[in-house]
Parts: C-alpha cells; sequence; structure tokens
C-alpha cells in the first residue's frame, strides 16, 4: 500500500476519487438547477417572479460554468445521466410554473434545502482535502439559501399544496444527488 494513503482504513475512499465524485455530482445538480429554471422561464414568460428566476437561473450558470471548468481541469468525467438530468430537470421546472408563480418558488424552496445539506456535508469532507474547493462550495451555498428566501418572499410556503410539493421535489432531488454520485 503507498504510504501517503496508509493511514486509511480499508474501504475508505481515496481522496482524489471522493472529490471526483463531489465534482461529478455538484457539477450535475447545478446543470438540473438551470433547467427547472429553464422550464420555468419558458412558462412564466414576464412578470415580477420571472425576473427573480431569471436572477436566479443567472446564478446557477455561473455555478454550472465553474464546475465545468474543474471537471476539465481535474479530468472528471461528467454524470452519465446528464440527458437525463436535462429532460427532468426541464420538466419539473414546466410542470411547477404551470402550477403558478407561488408553486415554482416552491419548487425552488425545496431545492435549495436539499442542495443546503448536500453543500454542508461536502464542505465537511474537504476540510483538510481540499479547502479551496469547500470555500467555493460554501460561498454557492451562501447563494442557494437566498435564493430559497427570495422564492419565500414570492410567496413559496402560501401555495396550494406546498406540502406535497416540497416532500416530491425533495425526494426527486435526493435520488438525483444518489444517482449522479454513483453514474
Ligand atoms: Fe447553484
Ligand atoms: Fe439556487
Amino acid at each position: 500500500m503507498n504510504d501517503e494513503f496508509s493511514h486509511r482504513l480499508p474501504g475508505d475512499r481515496h481522496p482524489v476519487t471522493e472529490i471526483a465524485r463531489i465534482l461529478r455530482v455538484d457539477h450535475a445538480g447545478e446543470y438540473g438547477a438551470t433547467r427547472i429554471y429553464q422550464g420555468q422561464l419558458d412558462v412564466l414568460g414576464a412578470g415580477r417572479a420571472a425576473a427573480e428566476t431569471r436572477r436566479m437561473a443567472e446564478a446557477e450558470k455561473r455555478h454550472l460554468t465553474r464546475f465545468e471548468t474543474l471537471l476539465r481541469e481535474r479530468r472528471v468525467r461528467p454524470t452519465a445521466l446528464h440527458p437525463l438530468w436535462s429532460v427532468a430537470g426541464y420538466a419539473l421546472g414546466v410542470a411547477t410554473a404551470v402550477l403558478g408563480e407561488r408553486a415554482a418558488m416552491a419548487c425552488t424552496v425545496a431545492v435549495e434545502e436539499v442542495i443546503d445539506e448536500h453543500y454542508r456535508v461536502q464542505a465537511e469532507q474537504l476540510v483538510a482535502e481540499d479547502p479551496a474547493l469547500r470555500e467555493m462550495i460554501l460561498s454557492f451555498r451562501d447563494d442557494e439559501l437566498a435564493h430559497r428566501e427570495a422564492a419565500i418572499a414570492y410567496g413559496a410556503t402560501e401555495t396550494a399544496g406546498y406540502d406535497l410539493i416540497s416532500a416530491g421535489v425533495k425526494t426527486g432531488s435526493r435520488l438525483a444527488i444518489w444517482l449522479s454520485t454513483r453514474f
């Protein structure tokens, strides 16, 4: 066994592999977010909620670009499920926006709450392994929490069926994270 990793227990993952998984799933998540917002914007058209959604979508595009660069630099392959997230993300965006602006915002609250938790766990994993990446993820997490606040300000939690939308979107988001980490 390589000395550098001899302190690791059998079954512990090599940090490079671990970081590749982190980059892959985060890239997938930010891509999915851009697709959700695209679906919502295609339905919402103009108006105040659409303008806010467009601002959030711009942030997701910035996040996505950073992860694209990191995947390239570190030669990490993107998830094989990319085409699925394109369709599923877009469909989720359309479906929630069709229910109304508040339902669209409820989708954002649910997604961001899952991502908050997801990025928090990763930040803990990266303390020793990659402090620079950790800082980036924590700053993205701040953006996601701001999106959550904005969506609540637009009445997300007052939409009819909020609990149902929230539970469904959270389950779907967690499943997407699980799959994108592995495939
Ligand atoms: Fe994001
Ligand atoms: Fe976001």
